[in-house]
């Protein structure tokens, strides 16, 4: 029922002839869409070369951030408008280090949030807990949290037009993957926080799965119920790793 998305995570790395190599090894590795839905978030600066490498193909654009403005004197930040302009889909919101490195709050995660569908791009939320929390217990409401959030400025039926990646930031960049089980229980609870506002969105809503995810534990963590798919960083880098990645999700 909820078609798979892969979805590269760039960060912060390449050039402009490595985005555009990188776009094109993708674009081949994938092919035809095969029932699952792939995604790359280069640089912004990289938007327009990424672009051209995918036009035509079944790999879709996205961003890294959005801003929650429309436009003026918002030195840094980039526009809805600007970002589809340029062939964006998606757009992350709220990643982790975003939160933490630059301090983001709950608050302009859910308006960016609200500004990425106000502009017709699909916001991809990313939620989850610091190692600290994990250990205190808090997990769950770290999560409901930075999901009601956003429920309360998008809306109950926020998700229907929307993705949550689940990652852990504990296993952000550190080769520590959450099991499959870690990693279904959030996502069964993000789920019926979902629920709780609106029943069929939470049905449709895709979920991803983001931390250390590799061609080697994609498999387990894809068989899950509700994982959706995954929101890949270093393995996004490597055109091979990250095609296997689609493979599997296109396998479950
Ligand atoms: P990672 O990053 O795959 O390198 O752990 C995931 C992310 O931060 O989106």
């Amino acid at each position: 029922m909820r078609v798979p998305l892969i979805v590269g995570n760039w960060k912060m790395n390449g050039s402009l002839a490595r985005a555009g190599e990188l776009a094109a090894a993708v674009v081949s590795g994938v092919g035809e869409n095969g029932g699952v839905e792939t995604v790359v978030c280069p640089p912004f600066v990289y938007l327009p070369r990424v672009a051209q490498a995918l036009a035509g193909s079944a790999v879709y654009l996205g961003a890294q951030n959005v801003a929650d403005q429309e436009q003026g004197a918002f030195t840094g930040e980039v526009a809805g408008d600007m970002l589809t302009d340029v062939g964006c889909r998606f757009a992350i919101v709220g990643h982790s280090e975003g939160r933490t490195h630059y301090a983001e709050a709950n608050a302009l995660v859910a308006a960016r949030f609200v500004a990425a569908q106000r502009h017709g791009l699909t916001p991809i939320l990313c939620v989850g807990e610091s190692l600290v929390e994990r250990e205190a217990d808090d997990t769950e409401a770290v999560l409901r949290r930075q999901v009601e959030v956003v429920l309360a400025a998008a809306g109950d039926d926020a998700f229907a037009r929307g993705v949550i990646a689940y990652e852990p930031v504990w296993a952000i960049g550190t080769g520590k993957t959450a099991t499959p089980e870690t990693a279904q229980q959030a996502h069964a609870f993000i789920r019926d926080v979902v629920a709780d506002c609106d029943a069929e969105s939470a049905r449709s809503l895709r979920l991803l799965y983001g931390g250390s995810m590799k061609a080697d534990n994609a498999p387990a963590l894809l068989a899950m119920p509700d994982v959706d798919g995954g929101l890949i960083g270093g393995a996004s880098l490597d055109a091979e790793a990250f095609v296997a990645i689609v493979r599997a999700a296109a396998s479950v």
